[in-house]
């Protein structure tokens, strides 16, 4: 896999590229509801690329990722403030959050990806200096051994972990978020789980607002795999509950951003974009 000269988006790890492109974007935005000042400095010249690729829509309506960066910088912060201190995000990709949200420095936060991604990251980053302790892990997570590793080497490192996987469950497969779920149930210190979840109602409409079309999914790798119809009861019996989900829908109301065409009526009546959002799951098993 070479991650900097395929376009648009080849293999999984190339979606990284594309929000992250999204981030730059809104951070440009007079509006801006954060700004990602490393966004660009990642995608180096692929930034023209990748925006090129949208169409003019697709570039200003960028509002569901505003929207999913918004609700789970908040939860995260929350987390923080109620005593979580080890953060492990899972498919990290080009997220900076610990470089921009206000962490405190004895936090201790872990991003994982593919092995080129991580790669291509501590090197373009080498000079920036996160506000926590930033520690970066190479592992495919489809694969069973290497995702275990993962987190056997991180639980108990304190008595709270949040695991975040933003962007990553549907490109796995159902056994391996089954696999990943049961994993984590199993450990001492991973009590919640951070996530982002579609309905599939909702999933035609991003594809269209985005303006990805199946040419642009060349590889089978980066097709959405897995799509429970409701990711609640999918998480219940491996030993998961959810406790807060912030919808889109009420996160576009709430941000003042709307999709293109849409009017607060419109965004009042969709339900696929209240039924899904960011949802924070807590471990029933102890
Ligand atoms: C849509 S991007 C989201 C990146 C980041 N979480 C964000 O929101 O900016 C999906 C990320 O998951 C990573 N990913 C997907 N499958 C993976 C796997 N099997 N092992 C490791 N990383 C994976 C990709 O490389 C990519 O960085």
């Amino acid at each position: 896999m070479q991650v900097s000269n395929q376009l648009p988006v080849k293999h999984v790890s190339h979606t990284a590229w594309l929000v992250a492109a999204f981030r730059a974007q809104e951070s440009e935005r007079p509006d801006a509801h954060f700004k990602d000042n490393l966004a660009s400095k990642l995608l180096g010249a692929l930034e023209t690329e990748y925006l090129s690729r949208f169409s003019e829509d697709a570039k200003t309506d960028h509002w569901l990722l505003t929207i999913r960066t918004c609700q789970i910088d908040q939860l995260i912060l929350n987390a923080v403030q109620n005593g979580v201190t080890t953060i492990l995000n899972l498919g990290a990709g080009l997220d900076t959050r610990p470089y921009r949200l206000p962490l405190p420095s004895s936090v201790n936060w872990y991003e994982a990806d593919f092995p080129e991604l991580i790669d291509y990251k501590n090197k373009t980053l080498i000079q920036d200096v996160p506000h926590c302790n930033l520690h970066r892990i190479s592992a495919d997570l489809s694969d069973a051994e290497q995702r275990r590793k993962v987190l056997r080497d991180i639980d108990g490192l304190s008595a709270s972990t949040l695991v975040l996987t933003e962007g990553l469950l549907y490109y796995l497969t159902d056994q391996n978020v089954a696999e990943l779920a049961n994993e984590l149930a199993e450990t001492k210190s991973f009590n919640y789980w951070l996530m982002d979840i579609f309905n599939h109602s909702f999933i035609d409409v991003a594809h269209k607002l985005w303006n990805i079309t199946p040419a642009d999914l060349e590889s089978d790798d980066v097709r959405f795999h897995f799509l429970p119809e409701n990711m609640e009861s999918f998480l219940k019996p491996l030993g998961w509950d959810l406790k807060q989900l912030l919808s889109f829908g009420q996160g576009a109301i709430d941000l003042d951003r709307f999709p293109k065409g849409y009017d607060l009526q419109k965004v009042e009546s969709e339900k696929g974009l209240f039924e899904s959002g960011v949802c924070l799951f807590t471990k029933s098993r102890r």
